[in-house]
């Protein structure tokens, strides 16, 4: 393995969950200088109901923006805007906006399920079914993220038996990629390889990402450890945005800047450029009116050894 995607997630579950609403020419300037950095792969935002999460009203606007912009060529055409779609009228809405890929979004704990979508974990992959062959005949690619696989702030510990039977259930659905999230960052290397593992064992690792949030401060360690399975995709959020509404207690995702740093650092290639990393951390910094926590934009400069 010599090269590792990230997937950047800062315009969706970074601002998700941010006290200030940005305007939508912050968040068309956020993505813009992300797509700068040589980030491909951007989840821009998520067609969810505005009553559950306002911040992200208006997600088809910014997305019909961020494609025109790549149609002028002021960004790079390589680059993939995605958005987090819950139900069927999210997809018809998202497909509207020209998403090529969208992201459902599960649970493996029945709480959260609950919590977060209103519904079942079986309800949910009812919906799930229903969006599956719309997204196949208008060629959507179909990104599954599963939450609360290592811990469930209603539930507490989950076993990995339980979360692996919806992993499999994600699976069987036909997607491309399955993100597994540790969403209040509870997990640490031997709950990672109690799911990747058994992963490894049924041949799945090339369709999994790795999804941490930074709660406790265990996941650079779990990418690490991810990385010995042959994991190679993570996602992450610029600073270290992030967290999720309905997840009381968790804290962003595990900063971009500080992935990267860590990765380039073990010989790895993602093809991020660390500097205009940090001075968007910096300029979000200002956005936001408060200090992010990512490690790399502390020390001020990438210093790459
Ligand atoms: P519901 O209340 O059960 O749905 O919500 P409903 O069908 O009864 O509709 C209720 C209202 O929502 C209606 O509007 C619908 O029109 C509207 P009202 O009449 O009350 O004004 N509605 C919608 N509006 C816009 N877009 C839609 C849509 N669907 C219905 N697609 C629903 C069900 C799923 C919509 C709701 O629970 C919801 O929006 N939840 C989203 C929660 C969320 O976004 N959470 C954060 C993302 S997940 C996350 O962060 C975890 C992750 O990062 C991984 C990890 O870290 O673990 C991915
Ligand atoms: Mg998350």
């Amino acid at each position: 393995m010599s090269k590792v995607t990230i997937v950047e997630v800062g315009m969706r579950d970074g601002l998700q969950n941010e006290a200030i609403n940005l305007s939508q020419k912050q968040r068309f300037e956020f993505g813009k200088r992300l797509a700068a950095s040589g980030l491909i792969h951007i989840e821009a935002g998520s067609f969810v109901s505005p009553r559950w999460v306002p911040q992200m009203a208006g997600s088809d606007k910014l997305i019909r923006h961020l494609l025109q912009a790549q149609k002028k060529r002021e960004i790079s055409s390589k680059v993939k805007f995605s958005a987090l779609v819950p139900n069927q009228r999210g997809f018809v809405e998202a497909v509207g906006a020209g998403v090529k890929t969208i992201a459902i979004f599960g649970a493996a704990s029945e709480t959260f399920s609950k919590k977060n979508i209103n519904c079942s974990i079986d309800q949910s992959f009812e919906r799930f079914k229903e969006i599956m062959p719309l997204a196949k005949m208008a060629k959507i690619n179909v990104r599954g993220y599963i939450s609360t696989v290592f811990g469930c702030p209603y539930e507490g510990r989950i076993k990995p038996s339980q979360a692996l039977k919806t992993i499999q259930r994600f699976f069987d659905l036909g997607i491309y990629e399955l993100s597994i999230g540790d969403t209040i960052g509870v997990a640490t290397p031997l709950q990672v390889r109690e799911i990747l593992g058994p992963l490894k064992k049924m041949n799945k690792i090339s369709k999994v990402a790795m999804h941490f949030h930074d709660t406790r401060g265990t996941a650079l360690a779990n990418i690490a450890t991810s990385l010995e399975y042959g994991v190679t995709v993570f996602d992450s959020s610029l600073g270290g945005l992030g967290g999720c509404p309905y997840a009381p207690g968790a804290a962003g995702n595990v900063a971009t800047e500080d992935v990267v740093y860590m990765l380039e650092g073990m010989g790895l290639k993602t093809g991020v450029d660390l500097d205009q990393l940090i001075t968007t951390t910096a300029w979000m910094n200002k956005q936001l009116n408060r200090k992010l926590v990512s490690r790399l934009s502390q020390a001020g400069h990438s210093c790459i050894y």
